[in-house]
This record gives C-alpha cells, sequence and structure tokens, in this order.
C-alpha cells in the first residue's frame, strides 16, 4: 500500500523533476479507494478533506455534489497538482489577463493537471452524480485570488486551517 504522506513529499521535494512529479501523483491517484472512502458531501459547498499536511504540502480530498463549483481562483504562492478521481469535473482554464480566452475541458479520467500559483482555473461538477478530487498543494495553500468571469480580480482570500476537515476526524466520528 502506497505511503501517501511520503509519495506526497517526494512530489515537490527538489529531488523531482517534472516528469517525476506527475508519475508520483498519478501513483497517489492509483489506489483511489484507499482516499475516496475519506469523501464527505455537503448540500452547503463543495468539502475539502485534508489527507495529509506538513510545511512543505498539503493533500486534499475535494468533494463536489451536482452544481457546485469553486469560481475562479489562482493558488496563491502554492504550486498544485491535482486529478478527478471519481465522477466527472468541468474545468475552465484561461491566462491572466485574456478574458474571454476562456476554455472548458472535462477532466479525463487519470488526467493529472498542474497548476502554478498564478494559473487561474474554475472547476465544477456539471454532472448529475457526486465527483471527488485530489489536490496536492506545496507548499499548503493559506491564500488565493478570488476573479470574476471577466477573470478581474475580485478578493483576495485567507484559507484557515480550521476550514478544513481532517480525515482522522471523521475516522474517529465513524
Ligand atoms: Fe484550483
Amino acid at each position: 500500500m502506497i505511503d501517501v504522506s511520503k509519495t506526497s513529499a517526494q512530489c515537490f521535494s527538489k529531488a523531482s523533476d517534472a516528469n517525476q512529479r506527475m508519475k508520483l501523483f498519478k501513483s497517489l491517484c492509483n489506489s483511489p479507494e484507499s482516499l475516496i472512502r475519506y469523501a464527505s458531501f455537503s448540500e452547503e459547498k463543495y468539502q475539502r478533506i485534508r489527507l495529509a499536511k506538513s510545511t512543505e504540502y498539503e493533500l486534499l480530498l475535494l468533494c463536489w455534489l451536482p452544481g457546485q463549483s469553486a469560481s475562479f481562483h489562482d493558488h496563491g504562492s502554492s504550486e498544485c497538482l491535482m486529478s478527478c478521481l471519481n465522477g466527472q469535473l468541468v474545468e475552465t482554464t484561461s491566462a491572466l489577463g485574456k478574458a474571454g480566452c476562456t476554455q472548458k475541458h472535462l477532466l479525463a479520467a487519470k488526467e493529472v493537471r498542474y497548476l502554478a500559483g498564478s494559473d487561474i482555473h474554475k472547476v465544477e461538477n456539471c454532472s448529475d452524480f457526486g465527483a471527488i478530487s485530489l489536490h496536492l498543494y506545496a507548499p499548503p495553500i493559506n491564500r488565493c485570488g478570488i476573479y470574476c468571469a471577466d477573470l478581474e480580480l475580485v478578493s483576495e482570500v485567507d484559507i484557515h486551517p480550521d476550514e478544513i476537515k481532517d480525515s482522522f476526524t471523521l475516522e474517529n466520528t465513524d
């Protein structure tokens, strides 16, 4: 069984180049059943579940009910790797300042997306079923910019650790 914490740490370590990073993240996604058992949904908003964290990285499971979405945002000073583990998600991407140049695409099974801190995207569950995605941030994301449909910066938002549920908390409440 894969060591989730160790593999997450290796992904963005100095020893890993872009190819190794992809390979390591894909290895995390290869046994989705061991991760999606921590999934938790809410009618209020898509849910973020912390699977592992250090000062260097944070691994989150995001759980999306039909119609739930994350509006256009950047990733502050964090790099991000993400993949849809279960269900279907649509990602809309654009380069900063290029309003009208957005592109929507369905995240393919096993597709891994890399986003630099300044990359802006939007993620939504347009399907009729729940969806679960895996996100690895390095360093842990604590602030991000929110953008309107025209890709103008609307606000900068602090992300407090308490907003994210810990997977061990879920295990303890079983
Ligand atoms: Fe994102």
